[in-house]
């Protein structure tokens, strides 16, 4: 069978109107405007209305990004939804995004990964279709961490927005889509990013409610070390396995958590901000919906291009890690080059 990729033909996002400010958190916890932005660069994030849930906000993701392929949901092979904030514990939201969209009988699953979950999805859907299973891929991130943040404990309530961003796979021969991945996971961290009355463990009881332990604490000084030694060490990783290095890559997307983290990873790779993405200061922390609403953002933005190489990489709980070398548009019509050079043949590009 000849080599089959999965190029991304379709891609939307969903944010909600409501959007809470700096000034407006000034007014709920003891914070300052001028704190959260040293700290972390988030000016802004996007709040959930009450009528809104995971379900909602994905499908609307799901609606453009079909839209754009041009897709009818009832094409679809496979739908996975990348999340840890299903609008139940059970059934898996994706069942319901298979319903809402009307992709009767299409299979739906949830990978619940944390911030790391979109590119561990990507990575499965690629999967899917290299090995010829399937053909049409819908792989949403989607996040309300509005639900589940204290709005009381300023360590955590002022990282967070709600979001959903989708893509449209689809199987081709030319070379693109995903061209390399690298993942990895940690558990010895877990506690550093955890809802501990969230789940089976702890059920949820009148005093784990009492002292919020089904909200999401977090070690931030232990999350921001852990983030800042991963990130060049997995973009390191995928880049060699593709067999390309930073100078061949348009942009790099990292996980929208933190701007001084990005400003570390850029040090780190001995790279100019500009290389970054930045959508952290509008959205915040979107989790599983981070890096596909930045390249949602970006497509829509010009920042970037149709036919951009792009490096992504992430870091979350777990703790967890994943990044990708990421083609939109088919090798042959690759024309930027930040080093300037023409274009690599296919064959360096991609390991077989
Ligand atoms: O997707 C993965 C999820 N998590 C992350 O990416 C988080 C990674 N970590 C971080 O982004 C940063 O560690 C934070 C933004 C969470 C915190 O920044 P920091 O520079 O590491 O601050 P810190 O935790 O060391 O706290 C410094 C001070 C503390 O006060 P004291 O103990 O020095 O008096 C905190 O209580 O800042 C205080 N503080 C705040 N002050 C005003 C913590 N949160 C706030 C706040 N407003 N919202």
């Amino acid at each position: 069978m000849q080599k089959r990729y999965g190029r991304i033909t379709g891609w939307g996002a969903y944010v909600p109107e409501k959007v809470l400010t700096n000034h407006d958190l000034e007014k709920m916890v003891d914070t300052s405007d001028e704190w959260i932005v040293q700290r972390t660069g988030i000016q802004q994030r996007h709040i959930a209305g009450p009528e809104e849930t995971n379900a909602t906000m994905s499908t609307e993701a799901a609606r453009r990004a079909l839209a754009k392929a041009n897709l009818d949901a009832a094409d679809l092979d496979l739908i996975i939804v990348a999340t840890t904030t299903g609008d139940h514990l059970t059934p898996a939201v994706s069942s319901q995004v298979q319903h809402m969209l009307g992709a009767t009988d299409v299979p739906a699953f949830v990978l619940s990964n944390g911030c790391t979950g979109f590119l561990y999805a990507l990575t499965t859907a690629q999967q899917f279709i290299s090995s010829g299973a399937y053909d049409n891929v819908l792989v949403i991130g989607a996040e309300l961490l509005s639900r589940y943040v204290d709005w009381t404990d300023r360590n955590t309530c002022v990282l967070f927005g709600d979001a959903a961003a989708a893509f449209v796979l689809q199987a081709t021969t030319e070379p693109c889509g995903l061209l390399s991945f690298d993942m990895g996971s940690d558990g010895s961290g877990s506690q550093h990013i955890i809802a501990p009355a969230a789940g089976s463990a702890e059920p949820v009881n009148a005093s784990t409610f009492e002292e919020g332990r089904h909200f999401i604490r977090m070690n931030g000084r232990e999350v921001f070390k852990f983030a800042t030694r991963i990130l060049g060490t997995t973009s390191q990783r995928s880049l060699a396995q593709a067999g390309l290095s930073l100078e061949d890559i348009d942009r790099i997307v990292p996980h929208q958590a933190n701007l001084r983290i990005i400003q570390a990873a850029a040090r780190s790779m001995d790279l100019p901000m500009d290389r970054f993405l930045v959508t952290v200061h509008k959205y915040a922390n979107t989790s599983a919906a981070s890096i596909p609403l930045a390249i949602c953002d970006g497509l829509e933005s010009g920042e970037i291009k149709l036919d951009d190489r792009l490096l992504l990489v992430s870091f979350g709980s777990g703790l967890t890690w994943a990044s990708a070398v990421l083609q939109m548009a088919p090798v042959q019509s690759h024309q930027v080059y930040t080093n300037g050079a023409s274009a690599p043949a296919i064959s360096e590009l991609v390991t077989a």
